[in-house]
């Protein structure tokens, strides 16, 4: 099942007092179901923090958030676990070191109270490309990619319709990185998954996403289409420059 996700005027303030920071002054955009939507923009702007308002890891913030329609505020968590699903950029933070992996992908089944573990944990992992001895593998017995693998395999266990990627290969060698960006490809493209990527890399966005945000201080000053990047169709200045030095890099190599 595909999804679309809308985000209204979302804002959210950290701290209290004279130190309160607004870091998302207003942020509105749209995804259709079944694309893969980038976020891209230099450090601090607000990236992260955006992926995390949609999948409620923080509810701090103001404005409206719609997956299929439906605001995630309303959405009963177990639902909304089963909807919205999260990897993050760094696969060794973001496994327990004493976890095996039949662990880590059992807890979600447990946790949600869900039958046929066993089938369901070895479809995940097949479906991830990796073999099923590896349910029984540690943390420290797998490559980077692989620990990524398993940390997608997670995320798809509970059979979400939207996966928030948060700089998924960034952390990994570039022939690894192509591997894990061909495996998200191929999944989108079998399930119908949407995704929302962020990625600091506009390589990444020409490879997989359909329109990309570019986002300054919080703010998107601009939503492109990917086919904007080989001519550098931006309009806003900050956009221009940030594919103008992409596009140089990748000249220069
Ligand atoms: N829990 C928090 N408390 C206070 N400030 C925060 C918190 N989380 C994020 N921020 C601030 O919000 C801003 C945006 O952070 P965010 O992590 O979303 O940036 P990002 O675009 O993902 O950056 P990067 O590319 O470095 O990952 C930063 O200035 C950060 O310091
Ligand atoms: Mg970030």
């Amino acid at each position: 099942m595909s999804v679309s996700v809308e985000t209204r005027d979302v804002s959210i303030t950290f701290g209290a007092g004279p130190a309160a920071v607004r870091v998302l002054p207003g942020v509105s955009f749209s995804v259709s179901p079944g694309e893969c939507f980038g976020l891209v923009g230099e450090s601090g702007s607000g990236k992260s923090t955006v992926l995390r308002c949609i999948s409620m890891l923080t509810d701090i913030w103001t404005g409206d958030i719609l997956i299929d329609g439906k605001s995630v505020r309303a959405m009963p968590l177990i639902e909304r676990c089963r909807m919205v699903q999260m990897v993050f950029q760094d696969p060794y933070g973001s496994l327990h070191p004493r976890q095996s992996v039949r662990t880590v992908l059992n807890e979600p089944l447990a946790i949600h109270k869900l039958g046929n573990r066993e089938e369901r944990m070895r479809k995940a992992i097949t479906d991830v490309g990796l073999p099923l001895s590896f349910l029984d593998r540690f943390p420290h017995q797998l490559s980077g990619g692989q620990r990524q693998r398993v940390a997608i395999a997670r995320a798809l266990i509970l059979e979400p319709s939207l996966l928030l990627l948060d700089e998924p290969t960034s952390a990994l060698d570039v022939s690894v990185q192509a591997e894990i960006l061909n495996l998200l490809q191929r999944l989108r493209e079998e399930r119908g998954f949407t995704y929302i990527m962020v990625t600091h890399d506009l390589a990444v966005v020409d490879h997989m996403c359909d329109r990309f945000a570019v986002m300054l201080h919080g703010e998107i000053t601009e939503v492109l289409p990917r086919d904007a990047i080989p001519a550098n169709g931006a309009t806003h200045p900050y956009a221009r420059e940030l594919i103008g030095a992409s596009l140089e890099y990748e000249n220069a190599h």
